[in-house]
């Protein structure tokens, strides 16, 4: 969504805002704008569109080399897509400007006070509001910039990353932070501010979470940070393990491809150092905080989005088979509304790969206030989830920029398998049955290797079925959840309507829609359900359905069956779903390439969805 970028130094600021742009297109956006100071002179644009847009308007300024600048990518929600709504905003008199994310509750009871005092809107922005608020109350008292800003955030309710400059003081930027991610990169003698960390990698690895409710003012060579209090805060810069290599596409056509191509390497840095293969135990550091109450949970709740939600829906399987814990899957965005029972010895845990989905993030604060147990699977190192959350497992994948969610997933499900384990072997599972798991688990990558090599046999099968405009996804047990991973992704970066079902469920409805134009893809591996999963075969090709079916290297019988087959390698059933992953990412991959769609970015969606 929404992306930040904010410069103050002794660089020339703006190539170091338009990288920070470029590197967060991969986020969503509809349309862009940049500010930047010199002196008295000042660049002001905004664009709608691509970024692409705002830096060919940005080249007419030809030399400009200013030191302080911000600049954001918008995804609208309070009013269209227009340059007006653009961020930067500003004040009536062009003095204050700002980049704003999140969404101001109380903007028309404050918009409606300023109206009366004299101020005049130009945009129909929530934002624009806080540009006069700050305008107001800096030039009725002459007070300093942060002092403005910290009494007007006092103003209002709701959420917000923001970054304010003045252009009477171009050697100042005051930044803020609530429940919007905003990351403080500091550098020597300047800083980088982002509301993600890839925008700052290029620069320095050295950064500062703020917290909620806290300010910082930042000039070339010091930073100070206080709350909305005006209490000082305390607060040393960590380093960011992300690599800026993986953060870039290389030879790689698309970042969505480079990114199934990482998912066994993903796989091996999530449980590099976790799988203690001799006392068939996983070693999970960041959970050793609460591992005692962890053994003594009566329920697991899991609440995550999309694909994440996905990955829990498998945990829920492999932990209720191995490790005998009930489990209970919500989407994270029905978890406030649908007042879920939470026992005292239950736990809740959120999985997610950006840590900042705002749907996770309050499901989390739901278990929060009920007082339960809280652990985390997330990827992205201090991001809000990760910070909220009680304990918890990092992915250690690095960034992952395409908007599809493909090396995360599979991380996500080898984190499940470990965490099952985790708690399986404090909760009666055999040393026989953790080695088991464990040792498979430790095959899994070298495995997805092999099934790296039929890219190109799937291309073509994508291909040869990109003109279908329906699909039916389905599987049972592990795999049913691998139905709704493949239909999601198809819809989602080929825009191809599909259905991911149970295949129990098949005659209780979706078989009506059988016909020689709806192909279906069946999930088929050789496990406990194999049998049934060959009957609905049977049953769609005797009412001349189309068939792709995945299936077990070395299962002829099922080629007999099907028009077209997928063998992954065997492994145990319960890590079938990773396996699977890979041929479903691809095969959406290439329908979506051969459809001619942005792929790493599709239309209407957001890497990070970080409002409700
Ligand atoms: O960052 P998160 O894991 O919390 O994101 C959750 C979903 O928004 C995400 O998985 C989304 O469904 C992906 N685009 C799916 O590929």
């Amino acid at each position: 969504m929404c992306g930040i970028v904010g410069y103050i130094g002794k660089r020339d600021a703006i190539p170091i805002l338009m990288d920070g742009l470029k590197t967060l297109e991969y986020r969503g956006y509809d349309s862009a704008g940049l500010v930047g100071f010199k002196g008295e002179e000042v660049v002001f644009e905004k664009a709608v569109g691509r970024v692409a847009n705002l830096d060919e308007k940005i080249d007419k300024h030809g030399g400009f080399s200013g030191n302080i600048g911000i600049a954001h990518t918008r995804w609208a929600t309070h009013g269209g897509v227009t340059e007006l709504n653009a961020h930067p905003h500003t004040g009536c008199n062009q003095n204050i400007f700002l980049v704003h994310n999140g969404i101001i509750e109380n903007y028309q009871k404050i918009k409606d006070k300023l109206i009366e005092t004299g101020h005049r809107f130009y945009s129909e922005t929530d934002t624009e509001v806080l540009a006069h608020l700050i305008e107001e109350l800096r030039d009725k008292d002459n007070i300093l910039l942060e002092d403005a800003v910290r009494l007007a955030l006092q103003k209002i309710k709701g959420t917000y990353g923001l970054v304010v400059v003045d252009k009477r003081n171009p050697y100042k930027m005051v930044i803020a932070r609530n429940f919007s991610p905003l990351i403080l990169g500091v550098g020597k003698d300047e800083f980088i501010v982002a509301s993600d960390a890839t925008a700052i990698l290029r620069s320095t690895s050295s950064v500062i979470y703020l917290n909620d409710g806290e300010i910082a003012v930042l000039e070339p060579d010091k930073y100070r940070i206080f709350n909305i209090d005006n209490e000082q805060v305390d607060r040393t810069p960590e380093e960011l393990d992300w690599d800026i290599e993986t953060a870039k596409k290389g030879d790689f056509p698309h970042y969505m491809l480079k990114e199934i191509y990482e998912e066994p390497e993903a796989i091996k840095n999530s449980i590099r150092g976790r799988l203690d293969l001799e006392n068939g135990k996983a070693v999970l550091g960041g959970l050793s905080s609460i591992k005692e109450d962890l053994s003594k949970i009566d329920r697991l709740h899991i609440s995550a989005c999309g694909t994440a939600y996905i990955a829990g829906l498998v945990g829920e399987y492999m932990i209720e088979e191995y490790a005998g814990v009930p489990v209970e899957v919500d989407y994270a965005s029905e978890v406030r509304y649908r007042k879920p029972i939470f026992g005292k010895r239950d736990a809740m845990l959120t999985i997610s790969q950006s840590g900042e989905t705002a749907d996770t993030l309050a499901a989390l604060y739901e278990a929060k206030e009920k007082g339960i147990l809280t652990l985390g699977i997330v990827n992205a190192v201090g991001s809000t989830i990760s910070r909220e959350t009680g304990a918890g497992v990092y992915q250690h994948i690095g960034p992952e920029i395409g908007v599809a969610s493909t090396k995360s997933f599979v991380s996500q499900l080898s984190i499940l398998a470990l965490l099952t384990v985790y708690i399986g072997r404090k909760k009666g599972m055999s040393l026989v049955m953790g080695k088991r798991i464990l040792d498979e688990l430790s095959r899994i990558p070298e495995k997805m290797e092999r099934l790296l090599k039929l890219n190109d046999g799937i291309k073509e099968l994508a291909n040869r079925y990109a003109g279908y405009n329906n699909f039916l996804y389905m599987g049972r047990k592990y795999n049913f959840p691998m139905a709704l991973e493949g239909a999601l992704k198809i819809k989602e970066i080929a825009y191809v309507h599909a259905e991911g079902y149970a295949s129990g469920e098949m005659k209780h409805g979706p078989i009506a829609l059988i016909d020689k134009n709806f192909p279906s893809l069946i999930i088929c591996p050789q496990d406990s359900v194999y049998e049934k999963n060959i009957s609905n075969i049977e049953e769609i090709k005797a009412r001349g359905g189309i068939v792709i079916a995945i299936g077990t290297e070395g299962d002829d019988r099922i080629r007999n069956l099907v028009d077209d087959v997928i063998y992954i390698p065997k492994t145990l059933e319960m890590l079938t779903p990773i396996l699977v992953s890979l041929p479903l990412h691809l095969f959406a991959y290439h329908v979506g390439v051969k459809k001619g769609y942005d792929v790493d970015k599709p239309r209407n969606l957001a890497k990070s969805v970080t409002v409700e």
